[in-house]
């Protein structure tokens, strides 16, 4: 039996897929503080102006700049796995195949996007780029990307994930960037958060507001901001999982997919590997496609679309997307990247469009499922990741119930080397699983009263 497939250099994808092309209602635009749809020069001191036009782009297939595929291909193409050791332990007639992110030199998929933005930034002459991390994987990616392009590199790291990984910090550090907790005393967002909640775990809407006010009052101009998951543009980037994914279980043989996972924090590891599928699912294929995230942060399970802002501080656009509202601040869960308020607005219109099947779980399933991957397949997992692996394991349980040979395949987004603390307490029964009572989905909702709300188109085809 083949267990894994790599492709050549030569077979990397060498453009980008962009669903904005193909999506059944075109998304609507973000808002302004008016409540009109904002300009690109509104965004111009946040972001370059090149990486603005990608991500209002609905061009459908966007070249990758020749410099970006050569530091890709350092650890690109990544290969595909069969995970037969997980399927005879759930004794599923299932094929289980996973992408795996999780060889490149950070750890996740993170990179992907990293790599891109840093370099769209040197084009457009910037030199310093700013921004915040959860679980420290997306500012490792960062710090590894602006080391390897020459720029400097500032990053917000959430509070509580600073504390459970120190060694995230020096990662950072050893590509030459600079890593804080968030909320800091280094920026006026942070400072009035700290006034309110001095013993904060902070939130990543928190870390953004922190990252952007850093990049726009930077006197010299030459500091712009990055966003790691969300934005169009991020997305786009991380599509060159799932195109590489299509092309690998052609080799396998697989002639159709069933079942298409990927855990959702902002929404880009996810959307990179699923979108490939998805445009196949818009064009007449029966596939599964499964978002997944923490009971405890229930998005798209239970948040509502709405129009709201990416951040705490309010200082984003108001954007189209599922939202527990950006005053919101997730329990403390092991999964940081996964502690998000948001979801991606071309997530959560392809959810509108009924284009996905959203899923939430809880913690310690998740913990269950990573220790049996790892004790099957041998890779110990990020908890974000574990999500991605129990809802295969649902999946894979459910064809054996149904005595179907079906194909699942899952988004495996990154290592948990650096994660292990959330290992030790689960084996030492710590952990706990926290749903969102519904009082407190309630008082983080309410903030989003009075804000413009988006018209919910949908085909109704799905
Ligand atoms: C390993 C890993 N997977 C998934 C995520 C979730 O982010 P996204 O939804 O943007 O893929 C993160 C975020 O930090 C991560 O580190």
């Amino acid at each position: 039996m083949q267990t894994k497939v790599y492709l050549t250099d030569e077979e990397m994808p060498r453009q980008w897929y962009n669903i904005a092309a193909d999506l059944p209602s075109p998304l609507q635009p973000p808002l302004g503080p008016d409540g009109n749809p904002i300009t690109p020069d509104m965004l111009a001191p946040v972001f370059p102006m090149n990486i603005i036009e990608q991500e209002v782009s609905t061009q459908r297939w966007i070249d990758i700049p020749e410099e970006v595929l050569a530091i890709l291909s350092k650890w690109r193409p990544t290969p595909l796995h069969r995970a037969p050791a997980l399927e005879k332990a759930l004794g599923t007639p299932a094929r289980i195949y996973y992408k795996n992110e999780s060889v490149s030199p950070p750890g996740s998929h993170k990179p992907n996007t990293a790599v891109a933005q840093a370099w769209y930034n040197k084009q457009f002459g910037i030199k310093r780029i700013t921004t915040e991390t959860g679980a420290g994987q997306w500012g490792s990616a960062l710090a590894f990307a602006c080391s390897l392009l020459g720029l400097e590199c500032k990053v917000f790291m959430v509070r509580i994930s600073f504390d459970q990984k120190p060694f995230r910090k020096l990662m950072m550090q050893t590509w030459g960037a600079t890593c804080v907790a968030s909320p800091s005393t280094e920026t006026q967002a942070g400072r009035q958060i700290l006034a309110k909640h001095p013993n904060t775990p902070g939130s990543l809407g928190i870390a953004i507001s922190e990252a952007i006010e850093a990049a726009v009052t930077d006197p010299t101009g030459a500091t712009r901001y990055s966003l790691g998951s969300v934005l169009n543009h991020v997305l786009l980037h991380q599509t060159i999982i799932g195109l590489e994914s299509k092309k690998q279980l052609e080799k396998l043989g697989e002639k159709k997919v069933d079942v298409v996972i990927g855990c959702a924090g902002g929404g880009s590891n996810f959307a990179g590997l699923a979108f490939p599928f998805v445009n196949d699912k818009i064009h007449g294929a029966d596939i599964a496609v499964i978002p997944v995230e923490p009971t405890s942060c229930p998005t798209m399970t239970r948040g509502p679309f709405v129009y709201d802002h990416g951040d705490t501080a309010k200082m984003t656009p108001l954007l189209p997307m599922h939202s527990l509202g950006h005053d919101f601040i997730p329990p403390p869960i092991h999964a940081g990247g996964l502690r998000y308020h948001g979801m991606a607005p071309l997530v959560s219109q392809a959810i509108i469009e009924g284009l996905l099947t959203p899923r939430a779980i809880d913690q310690i399933e998740c913990y269950e499922a990573a220790v049996l991957f790892a004790r099957t397949e041998g890779i110990i997992p990020a908890p974000e990741t574990s999500h991605a692996i129990a809802a295969a394991i649902q999946e894979a349980k459910k064809a054996r119930e149904e005595g179907r040979e079906k194909v699942i395949l899952f988004g495996q987004s990154g290592h948990g080397l650096m994660d292990l603390s959330g290992y030790d307490n689960f084996f030492q029964g710590k952990l706990t699983n926290y749903p969102l009572p519904e009082s407190e989905m309630g008082s983080a909702i309410r903030e989003l009263n009075g804000l413009p709300k988006p018209k919910v188109v949908r085909s109704g085809k799905w």
